[in-house]
């Protein structure tokens, strides 16, 4: 029996944002009408290491199609010259349990972490949106500017990175791919003068303040995952309108979890989960005026059917290496 084995290079040649963002709005509206299972992350906590490890399983029932990703989290790797965020995916046969690939999936979890950042967006921001705003210049902000530039027509990219040479860094290589001019800015409240606010940054206080952000904003919050971890002033969940991907791992580990730990909010101040209103079955944003946050912690859901079509276009393409398993 063999397995395939896709290396980083691989999965590279084989993803591309248009098609991931395809896949993962899919995967989030069978999430949305309860066609997919998928136990909570699992997480063990290295502190000492400042760092942890998860392990991310799901079922696609429809699809009929299941995996599982490991996935760390180590704020400090930069310095060590690894990424942050370093990721396996095993895809297995639902029908004999056995592995059909093994592949790296550190840039798969950048490029789905993009994916459901720009449908977020599609569904939640203003339609006329023109201004991006990302506070934070690391791997997943490259990849959340990637997705919502495939959905809006932006005009300007505004930056801020607590590096201010990571932010001159990502100018350097994302304005061309943006199509758009990117100012890298002195301020997070610079940043906040925009349509859609991205925050992707592995902070465990919160760094935007409420007074900067503008009525009708919309905010990917992306980089609180863990619990402890967030991002924004809890008083902007107060006035705005949640969307978290996934009500039960968000409670425990996304934007929401410390306010709602510390009684700021309660569940109830949750409208509701994003497969819900790509699925038709709860309303985006209401108005203009509104302020929606799209609370991400990443899915297991997002990787399974990424996963899959990495699989399937390694297989078209003849890509990959056949590994003998018995
Ligand atoms: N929601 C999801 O699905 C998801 C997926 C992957 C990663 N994440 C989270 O996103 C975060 C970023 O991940 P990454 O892979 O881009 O990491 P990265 O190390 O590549 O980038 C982090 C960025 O944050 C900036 N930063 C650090 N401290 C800051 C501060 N105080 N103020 C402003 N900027 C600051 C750094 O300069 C860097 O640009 C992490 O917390 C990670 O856990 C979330």
């Amino acid at each position: 029996m063999d397995v395939l084995w896709l290396d980083q290079n691989d999965v590279r040649s084989l993803l591309n944002i248009p098609d991931a963002m395809d896949a993962v709005e899919k995967a989030f509206e069978q999430h949305g009408r309860k066609k997919v299972q998928m136990p909570p992350k699992s997480y063990l906590y290295f502190e000492s290491h400042n760092g942890d490890l998860r392990t991310m399983p799901a079922y696609l029932e429809e699809q009929d199609v299941a995996g599982v990703k490991i996935v760390n989290v180590h704020p400090d790797n930069r310095e060590k010259g690894l990424p942050t965020v370093m990721a396996l995916f095993i895809l297995n046969s639902t029908a004999t349990g056995a592995p059909l690939a093994v592949m790296d999936a550190t840039y798969l979890t950048d490029i789905r972490t993009g994916a459901a950042g720009g449908i977020a967006a599609k569904y939640l921001a203003r339609p006329e949106s023109r201004v991006l705003g990302i506070v934070g210049s690391g791997n997943q902000a490259r990849t959340q500017l990637l997705a919502i530039a495939n959905v809006f027509d932006l005009e300007e990219i505004k930056v801020y990175s607590a590096h201010r040479t990571r932010g001159e860094q990502f100018k350097l290589e994302m304005e061309g791919k943006a199509g758009c001019s990117i100012t890298v800015c002195s301020s997070i409240e610079d940043v906040c003068d925009c349509d859609i606010l991205v925050t992707v940054t592995p902070v465990r206080e919160p760094i935007v303040r409420s007074e900067w952000i503008k009525p009708g904003t919309h905010i990917n919050a992306i980089g609180a995952d863990a619990a402890g971890k967030e991002e924004l002033e809890p008083s902007i969940l107060v006035c705005s309108r949640v969307v978290v991907d996934d009500m039960a791992q968000a409670s425990h580990s996304g934007e929401v979890n410390v306010p709602l730990s510390s009684g700021v909010i309660g569940v109830e101040d949750i409208c509701c989960e994003l497969g819900e209103v790509i699925a038709g079955l709860k309303p985006g944003r209401l108005d203009n005026s509104e302020i929606t946050i799209f609370d991400s912690t990443g899915l297991a859901i997002q990787d399974v059917a990424t996963a899959l079509l990495v699989y399937h276009t390694a297989k078209g393409k003849s890509v990959g290496k056949k590994l003998p398993m018995f």
